[in-house]
């Protein structure tokens, strides 16, 4: 079911509405992130930060809540068993002995319907908190979370620096808001704000935007990217002024947010385009296990991870970089999967196009997933194992600069799939653009996939609370 005609832009449709200083400065939430120790563990923490400090490292803290590990806390395997037959205790009431019993024998019990309440193996995780304060902004180093929303604006004519001013000293306050579990102001559903779970709202600025308040300030790479090859670009999902990006563990909390924001911004902006995406559900897999894309492959082991050394100089701009110092270039690309035609290809097939096994995401010359590729090992017909064509082969670099780190989520809408190929950089022109330049030419993967969308935004720095989010800009 491979379509490939497109979604209705927004624009055509109205009704689609839509951290290294980081403090908690959150207020009534169980468990709180600061988003540097988030980013410590973010995306596939997995093999690489396996003996990273476990207080940084929010897979344990989600497997837990606040709380260390069993295995660390000395806590008995009977232990365990009478806690959980506690717990068994409350859900019992609605749900009957048998839920006892379907635990005794380790196996997973339903709740009763209608007793509203799930009975899954961990704690309600709503009220997790990332903290939108700190030298950058949450939602590109912090820990990568279930859905995501991208919403693009296009500013106003009467929407100049003034008012763009006003406009984000309003964002300002909705996004604290919202992150910290409380309806910004004009909220009248503001129930629908008390679980973050780990809401993050990362705001990016388009050219337009930049140039109402100081042509100047506009650095060279943003701009619509250089045109490549097999894009079919024009399907509604490219540019804009001012990106939302909204990143939440909870459906419903990313579509209020959305709701909220959407509001404040109606004086100043109109949508130009929406994209939902999401990853496995929070709690299905370890937090930090690297994602699945829908073609089935493990999409994200060779990325910088946020703790590595080198993160900070591939991805956050310095000081050269003005009022964009602490932010970050975004690149969004929007990429459709003929999932149909994929269906028939053979595994070795499917494998040699990537150049890694599909069942662990092993580089063919390996056996686990964080094996180094031998590109130059050659079978027994004295062939490469991995095929030079290959993604894993073209996508890779020998320059170290040259890299960025990968952000991306699934899509599935009802006109086509895919994926949204999100990255973070200090310059696309240098990073983004050359890698991409090299799988336009030669990928095998580009048989199943086509570039339907694009855009690059600027994504400025954080701010600490009582600042204003792109406050630099104004003063560039
Ligand atoms: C639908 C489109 C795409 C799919 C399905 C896809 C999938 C994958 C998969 C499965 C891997 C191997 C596992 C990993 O290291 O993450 C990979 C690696 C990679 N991809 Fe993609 N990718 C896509 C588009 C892109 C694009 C547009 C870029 C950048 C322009 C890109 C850059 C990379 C890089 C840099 C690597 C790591 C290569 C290395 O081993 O050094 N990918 N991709």
């Amino acid at each position: 079911m491979s379509k490939t005609d497109k979604t209705t832009p927004v624009n055509q449709a109205p009704t689609a509405d839509g951290g290294e200083s980081g403090k908690s400065s959150n207020s009534g939430s169980a468990v709180s992130y600061d988003a540097h120790a988030v980013a410590a563990g973010a995306e596939a923490a997995g093999a690489d930060a396996a003996g990273a400090d476990a207080a940084q490292n929010p897979s344990d803290l989600h497997s837990s809540g606040s709380t260390p590990p069993a295995a660390e806390r000395g806590v008995s395997r009977r232990g365990l068993i009478g806690g959980a037959l506690a717990g068994v205790g409350l859900v019992g009431v609605a749900a009957g002995s048998g839920v006892t019993a379907a635990v005794l024998n380790n196996r997973s019990a339903s709740p009763a319907p209608g007793s509203g309440s799930g009975f899954g193996s961990g704690q309600p995780f709503g009220k997790e908190t990332i903290s939108c304060h700190g030298k950058h902004q949450a939602g590109v180093a912090t820990a990568v979370t279930a859905h995501s929303r991208y919403l693009a604006f296009n500013l106003s004519d009467s929407t100049n620096a003034d008012a763009i001013r006003r406009m984000l000293t309003v964002l300002t306050a909705d996004i604290e808001s919202l992150t910290s579990g409380q309806g910004p102001i004009a909220d009248s559903e503001p129930e629908l704000a008390e679980n973050p779970a780990r809401l993050t709202v990362t705001v990016g600025f388009g050219p337009e935007l930049v140039n109402r308040v100081n042509p100047a300030a506009r650095p060279d790479w943003l701009g619509p990217l250089p045109r490549f090859n097999r894009d079919q670009l024009g399907a509604g999902y490219d540019d804009g002024d001012l990106l939302i990006a909204i990143a939440s563990d909870d459906p419903l909390t990313v579509a209020h947010a959305a709701r909220m924001l959407s509001k404040s911004l109606r004086s100043f902006a109109s949508l130009v385009w929406r994209q939902d995406g999401f990853r496995r559900a929070h709690g299905s897999e370890p937090d930090g296990a690297t994602m699945r894309n829908l073609m089935g492959q493990v999409d994200g082991t060779v990325n910088p991870r946020p703790n590595d050394d080198d993160y900070s100089d591939l991805v956050w701009l310095q000081k050269s970089a003005g009022w964009l110092a602490g932010g970050s270039a975004m690149v969004f690309r929007r990429i459709r999967m003929e999932l149909d035609t994929w269906d028939q290809v053979d595994k070795p097939g499917r494998e040699n196009s990537i150049g890694r096994d599909i069942a662990v995401g092993a580089p063919l010359t390996g056996t686990k997933e964080f094996d180094e590729p031998d590109f130059t090992a050659k079978n027994e017909l004295g062939l490469p194992i991995i095929h030079a064509a290959s993604h894993i082969a073209r996508a890779r670099s020998s320059d170290p600069n040259e890299r960025i780190y990968r952000r991306v989520y699934n899509y599935d809408d009802s006109t086509d799939q895919g994926l949204l190929f999100i990255c973070y950089q200090r310059n696309p022109l240098e990073q983004f653009v050359p890698i991409q330049r090299r799988l336009d030419q030669l990928d095998l993967l580009n048989t199943w996939i086509t570039h339907t969308g694009s855009a690059v935004f600027a994504i400025p720095p954080g701010w600490e609370p009582g600042g204003m989010l792109g406050e630099t800009l104004f003063a560039s």
